[in-house]
């Protein structure tokens, strides 16, 4: 009975003496960035003297109910054969530390799944394990910011997006610090960052700064209206269109200097404001012959192509044109489009006509001026109704002597029409 007492106690103090050899980590909480590296250690003693005989060291990821191998070294020796996929090529241990007691993990090029709990495992006959947090992070890095118009025109769009992870919820101020609601959206890339995109709408004439921050360090400003961008011309074809719209002008401005020194039309008030069709709007400006329509759409494209100031035309109310085209239609014998590409010098080209097309019909800035339209000739006519019926918001000014365009004088309605009066040449 005695010996059974005393045989019993001594298995029981056994692990007593095995408890000698402990693991501790020192430090539980690791916090590293996406793509970098992290080194986790763990702290073991005693160190044993045939470090290459006697150690087996694992690392694994681990869940209330799972683990999965990270790295295992047997006896001194590397065992890769169950090392989970997700780690391959990524993971080391820092043998060098092994002799001064520390099993350090080196994972390379993190991700964020690597967001875990690790487990280091490590046996010298006896074995003792401690459980290590690792939290991968994306910080919010770059901002990009996009200006984008809105339909109406009046107001912008700002948005900023970056990328990180957690998710952020970025805020948004005016110059004067005071807050302003936004709008988000949120996605994942196949990194598992979150792609955060964050939005608000403002007036495009109000003078203000308006800055979006992800975090304390990041953060983009606007500055509105100054850097509200420019519409400009995506295709080489309309590039060339606008130059040869130039082109054309400067011509036209050269006939024009020539007839104004002949001392033609001085000080004739014209009303811009009403000549000039609203986005989307047709305009027919009807006079007698020589009553000086042609003088007038040819002031106007010289004052657009930001020519000699003749009073007549107020330029900033111009400046709302990025695109002109101008056609003299007294002599034209095919249709509209093939008419403006022969007028342009534009090499016939079914892209070129389509991209013009594009450009004319989609464009709030784009003022399409028809001068000495008669109708009668059915391909024009046909053309041009075609591309008033699909045309949005292209601007279309016509002039044409009284009576010449009576279909298109019905389609204008009566607050299109505008008429020339009092003009002597
Ligand atoms: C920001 O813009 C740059 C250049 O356009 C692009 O390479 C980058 O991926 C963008 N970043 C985000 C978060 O959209
Ligand atoms: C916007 O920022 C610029 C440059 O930082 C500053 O000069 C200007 O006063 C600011 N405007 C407003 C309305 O806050
Ligand atoms: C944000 O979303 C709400 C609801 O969809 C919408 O009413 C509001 O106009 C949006 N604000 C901006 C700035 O886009």
């Amino acid at each position: 009975m005695d010996l059974t007492v005393l045989v019993v106690l001594q298995v029981m103090s056994w692990p007593c003496v095995s408890a000698l050899f402990t693991v501790q980590a020192p430090q539980r909480f690791y916090e590293a960035e996406f793509e970098g590296d992290v080194v986790m250690g763990c702290r073991f003693q005693p160190v044993p003297a045939n470090l290459h005989d006697d150690l087996t060291v694992t690392w694994q990821r681990v869940t209330s109910t799972s683990s999965m191998e990270v790295y295992r070294m047997e006896n001194g020796m590397e065992k890769l054969g169950s090392q989970d996929p997700q780690y391959r090529g990524r993971v080391r241990l820092l043998t060098d530390e092994l002799k001064d007691g520390w099993a350090k993990l080196q994972v390379s090029r993190l991700r964020i799944s690597d967001t875990a709990s690790y487990q280091c495992l490590i046996q010298i006959g006896d074995a003792d394990y401690k459980t290590i947090t690792l939290s991968v992070k994306a910080p919010y890095k770059s901002v990009n910011k996009t200006i984008q118009k809105s339909a109406d025109g009046d107001e912008v769009k700002l948005i900023c997006r970056s990328e990180g992870h957690p998710a952020a919820s970025p805020t948004w101020h005016d110059g004067n610090l005071v807050s302003v609601t936004s709008n988000k959206s949120i996605e994942r890339t196949p990194d598992q960052l979150y792609r955060v995109t964050s939005w608000i709408q403002v007036k495009a004439s109000e003078k203000n700064n308006y800055t979006c921050s992800f975090s304390e360090d990041r953060s983009a400003t606007f500055h509105i209206p100054d850097e509200i961008p420019k519409p400009h011309v995506r295709n080489d074809a309309l590039i060339i269109a606008l130059t040869a719209t130039v082109v054309l002008v400067v011509v036209i401005i050269a006939v024009l200097r020539h007839r104004r020194q002949k001392g033609n039309h001085e000080g004739q008030p014209v009303n811009l404001q009403a000549l000039l069709p609203e986005a989307g709007q047709i305009h027919l400006l009807e006079g007698a012959p020589e009553s000086g329509k042609t003088t007038i759409a040819q002031m106007l494209k010289s004052s657009w192509a930001g020519g000699p100031t003749h009073g007549l035309f107020n330029q900033s109310e111009l400046s709302v044109l990025e695109l002109l085209l101008s056609v003299d239609c007294s002599n034209v014998e095919s249709d509209l489009f093939h008419e403006i590409m022969t007028q342009l010098c534009l090499e016939e080209k079914k892209s070129t006509e389509d991209d013009l097309r594009t450009l004319l019909s989609g464009s709030t800035e784009a003022l399409l001026l028809l001068d000495g339209y008669r109708e009668g000739n059915q391909v024009l006519d046909d053309s041009l109704r075609r591309f008033l019926r699909e045309k949005k918001v292209c601007r279309v000014l016509v002039t044409a002597c009284p009576g010449h365009c009576p279909i298109l004088k019905e389609t204008v309605g009566t607050r299109g029409v505008l008429q020339l009066q009092n003009v002597d040449c």
